[in-house]
């Protein structure tokens, strides 16, 4: 089996992981030594490292904890910093990773730092799908009866919001936006395409002022400091700046609406 991998590459490689015992307790790194394999992602790399449970010291330790479920990256649950990439550990080749000469035959893997720790690898993006709660990123129907054929769409149209309904929730976008905090109540990228997807579909439409008005209140679209961070590391290439563009759009002319109907 072995001889599948690059002739010059070590037999062995240190995995070096950021723990965290419980939501409040401190984080601190533990290494490991994993044997090399065909094939290998980061996530059977994590099945080895729980098979054991001893340290690169020989010590016997807990499993490491993190957090996964459909292994073709479509759900987003197991995204974590790979050497300081964020990314999809399901999607993440041990031998891709350890081509760059940068990483000395070492992986660190840590949480995303945006989210609160549940344990180890594990975050809570509770956050995200609570955003989308806010901004009621569905599409309203009354009551589950036939309400008869939707409204007529182009294929133009189908295919533009097919772009934005790719997200996964992954958090990808919201880790590398340097607006996006623990602490502040920005909303983000995500939810901002997300709500744009909804306002251009037909019947989603009839909730459109509602999300606008999220969008303009603390948190929303102002936040943005463009610095299109995100965009460049969601991994379904989910036009999010132009996402955020036609949110600014709509705002104004929701803006302007509104100061007339003041009136
Ligand atoms: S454009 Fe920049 S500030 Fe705005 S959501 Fe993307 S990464 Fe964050
Ligand atoms: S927009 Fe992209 S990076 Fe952000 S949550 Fe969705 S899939 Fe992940
Ligand atoms: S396990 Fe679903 S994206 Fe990786």
């Amino acid at each position: 089996m072995l001889s599948e991998l690059p002739p010059a590459a070590a037999a062995t490689f240190t995995v070096k992981v950021q723990r965290q015992d419980s939501r409040d307790s401190a984080a601190y790194f533990e290494a490991f030594t994993v044997a090399r394999a065909p094939a290998q992602n980061i996530i059977s790399v994590l099945l080895a490292i729980a098979e054991k449970s001893t340290n690169s010291e020989g010590k016997k330790t807990t499993p490491v904890v993190w957090d996964c479920n459909c292994l073709e990256e479509v759900c987003g649950s197991c995204t974590m910093v790979i050497n300081g990439r964020v990314r999809q550990s399901c999607s993440a080749m041990v031998a891709d990773i350890l081509k760059d000469p940068e990483a000395q035959n070492t992986i660190t893997l840590q949480p995303m730092s945006k989210f609160p720790v549940v344990r180890d690898l594990w975050v809570d993006r509770s956050r995200m799908f609570e955003n989308l709660k806010r901004l009621q990123a569905w599409v309203p129907i009354d009551g589950i009866h036939n309400l008869g054929a939707g409204p007529k769409e182009t294929p133009d149209h189908q295919t533009e919001r097919y772009d934005i309904s790719r997200c996964m929730t992954c958090g990808c976008c919201l880790e590398a936006c340097p607006q996006f905090t623990k602490d502040n109540a920005f909303v983000g990228a995500q939810a901002i395409a997300q709500a744009m997807y909804f306002n251009s579909h037909p019947t989603g439409a009839t909730l459109k002022a509602d999300r606008l008005d999220v969008l303009m209140a603390e948190g929303g679209v102002s936040d943005c400091g463009n610095a299109q961070n995100c965009v460049k590391v969601c991994p379904k290439e989910i036009p999010l700046t132009e996402a955020i563009a036609k949110a600014g759009r709509q705002l104004t002319v929701h803006a302007v609406k509104k100061m007339f109907e003041m009136k």
